[in-house]
């Protein structure tokens, strides 16, 4: 009997988790109520596991009061921009929040205050090379996405920033060391056979 109570109450827990986080919010029903800034400029190329940005984030204050009432938690994440998502189902935009999947890189997650925040952000190693802008969920009490803000604009072509990824430098340079390498090789080869071509025809 206890046991079976305890199952029941198990299984009602579970199912409350399994609500909230199906949450079935729309991008497009968030109001834009947050002012998100990035230090870097447009078109500014940032190396990741190197560089840092600074983002700062808080209310538009032309909001009126209790605006924010409800908001509890701030999320920063690194989002793709359209041209960084061009032909790549997997970071495809949907208005259904639990499908999207435009912003994939959580940079924090702070308690949310209505006054002006800032944090900075060394780009992780794993971010990959694209173009990017940064956007900031407020979410309720429950973990639902409520407003909004971003550093682009509605179209995402203004204040883009650039990250190229490690493994992109170190492939470029393993390919010109391999390069070099071959170059060496061959010249070396070369320089042999035309040695020895000249020997023997000093010989003869
Ligand atoms: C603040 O919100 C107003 C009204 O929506 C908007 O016109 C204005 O551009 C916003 N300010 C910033 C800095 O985003
Ligand atoms: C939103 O996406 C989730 C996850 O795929 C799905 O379970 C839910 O039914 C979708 N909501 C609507 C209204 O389409
Ligand atoms: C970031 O916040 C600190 C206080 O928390 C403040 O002193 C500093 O000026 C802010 N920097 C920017 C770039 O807004």
């Amino acid at each position: 009997m206890e046991s079976c109570l305890l199952l029941t109450a198990a299984s009602l827990l579970l199912l409350c988790f399994a609500r909230t986080s199906l949450g079935d919010v729309f991008f497009s029903t968030l109001p834009q109520t947050l002012v998100v800034t990035a230090s870097p400029t447009q078109g500014q190329v940032l190396k990741a596991g190197e560089d840092s940005i600074t983002i700062a984030w808080g209310l538009n204050q032309s909001f009126p009061e209790g605006t924010d009432s409800s908001y509890n938690q701030v999320k920063l994440t690194l989002c793709y921009a359209p041209i960084s998502q061009a032909d790549r189902g997997w970071r495809k935009t949907e208005d259904n929040l639990s499908k999207d999947k435009t912003c994939q890189f959580t940079i924090a997650q702070k308690t949310y205050n209505r006054i002006t925040q800032n944090f900075t952000w060394i780009i992780e190693k794993d971010i990959p090379t694209a173009t990017y802008f940064v956007r900031a969920y407020a979410y309720d009490s429950l973990g639902n996405e409520v407003a909004y803000g971003q550093t682009t604009d509605g179209k995402k072509r203004s204040n883009l920033l650039k990250v190229e990824a490690i493994n992109g430098r170190n492939l470029s340079i393993e390919i010109a060391s391999v390069c070099f390498s071959a170059f060496s090789l061959l010249s070396a080869v070369g320089f042999f056979v035309v040695e020895k071509r000249g020997r023997r025809l000093v010989k003869n």
